[in-house]
């Protein structure tokens, strides 16, 4: 079921099959994109709400006015500094994308993932991959095709293995409204990287299920372990010590005798290497039995801030 089998997939795919995809974030979920039959395996599989939108996945940038319209030179800017790479574009949808991809909205969510097996994959196919991340709703992103495998198991036919994600976390989604350049999700693509490019931009409150980021639910992300995010991990080991923690920090080990495992994201206190490894972490800890996890939170800076976002929402 795990395979580098890319015929194979490629056979799954234009069959109206989904396959488990890598990419540089997450893996994704994917299907082709004018397929009713795949896009309705995708919201069965996943137990995903029909109000949240995929992310539809392109081979190129050169493809992007197939399925967007009235592409802003902001938005062309982003695509020609980002793409291929870990940055989505909320954008008008050209009238041929079917509404089971962008929930009704007028909007289409693209994006062209950095990574060589979804790029060969993607060359290969006459249409796009709509693919959200290949969990179940709510629960940890996947970010090796083993995570996705335990997750699915012969519910789908094929995750194409392309090794473990380097980005590691989602891909940063931006939007327009007519005020300019809006945040729906803090992702692997620092913001400030991005308004380098564009200049200012606002953040949505994506703590609550708006119209315009309809999949952005405060609970997301969740271990099926109690998950305490901390300013001052120490201190809440002392109030938990009868319990087994696992516990997270940024680059320093933490000893304490309730502490059964503890997972260092960056020794070098490197925030992408961080961002990285925090789902893989997450994973691990949320296997071992434990009565709770603590996690550190990261500084409030560049990839700090999309890691604090996933472990505030894994907390809920
Ligand atoms: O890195 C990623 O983006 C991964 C990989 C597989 O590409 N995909 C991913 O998909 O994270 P998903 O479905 O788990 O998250 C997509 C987010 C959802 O929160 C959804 O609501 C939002 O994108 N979205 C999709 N279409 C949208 C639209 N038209 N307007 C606003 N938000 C949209
Ligand atoms: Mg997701």
């Amino acid at each position: 079921m795990i395979s580098t089998d890319i015929s194979q997939a490629i056979r799954i795919l234009q069959g109206e099959g989904i396959i488990g995809l890598p990419t540089e974030t997450v893996y994704g979920l994917a299907g082709n994109i004018f397929s009713e039959k795949a896009i309705r395996q995708i919201y069965e599989v996943k137990q995903r709400p029909h109000f949240n939108p995929l992310i539809v996945h392109l081979k190129s940038a050169g493809d992007l006015e197939k399925v967007a319209r009235d592409i802003s030179q902001q938005a062309q800017d982003l695509a020609e500094a980002f793409w291929p790479g870990p940055l989505t574009l909320v954008l008008k949808k050209q009238p041929h994308i079917p509404d089971s991809i962008t929930a009704g909205k007028d909007t289409v969510a693209v994006r062209v993932p950095n990574h060589p097996t979804a790029l060969a994959l993607l060359e290969q196919l006459d249409f796009p991959l709509a693919a959200p991340s290949a969990n179940p709703f709510s629960t940890i992103s996947p970010t090796s095709a083993q995570h996705v495998a335990q997750y699915f198991g012969d519910r789908i036919p094929m995750v194409l293995d392309g090794g473990a994600c380097k980005r590691g976390i989602e891909s940063t989604i931006i939007g327009f409204d007519e005020h300019g350049p809006v945040l729906y999700r803090h992702g692997s693509l620092a913001l400030a990287e991005i308004e380098r490019i564009i200049g200012p931009i606002r953040i949505k409150n994506t703590n609550n299920q708006s119209p315009e980021a309809p999949g952005m639910l405060l609970k997301h992300y969740s271990p099926k372990t109690k998950f305490i995010l901390t300013d001052q991990p120490i201190e809440v080991l002392e109030n938990l010590s009868d319990q087994k923690i696992g516990l997270i920090t940024f680059h320093t080990p933490i000893n304490h005798s309730a502490v059964i495992r503890c997972e260092v994201l960056s020794e070098q206190a490197n925030l992408e290497e961080a961002a990285s490894r925090l789902y893989a972490v997450m994973h691990r800890l949320d296997s071992l039995e434990l009565d709770v996890i603590v996690a550190e939170r990261m500084p409030n800076d560049g990839l700090g801030l999309s890691i604090n976002d996933r472990m505030q929402r894994a907390s809920f």
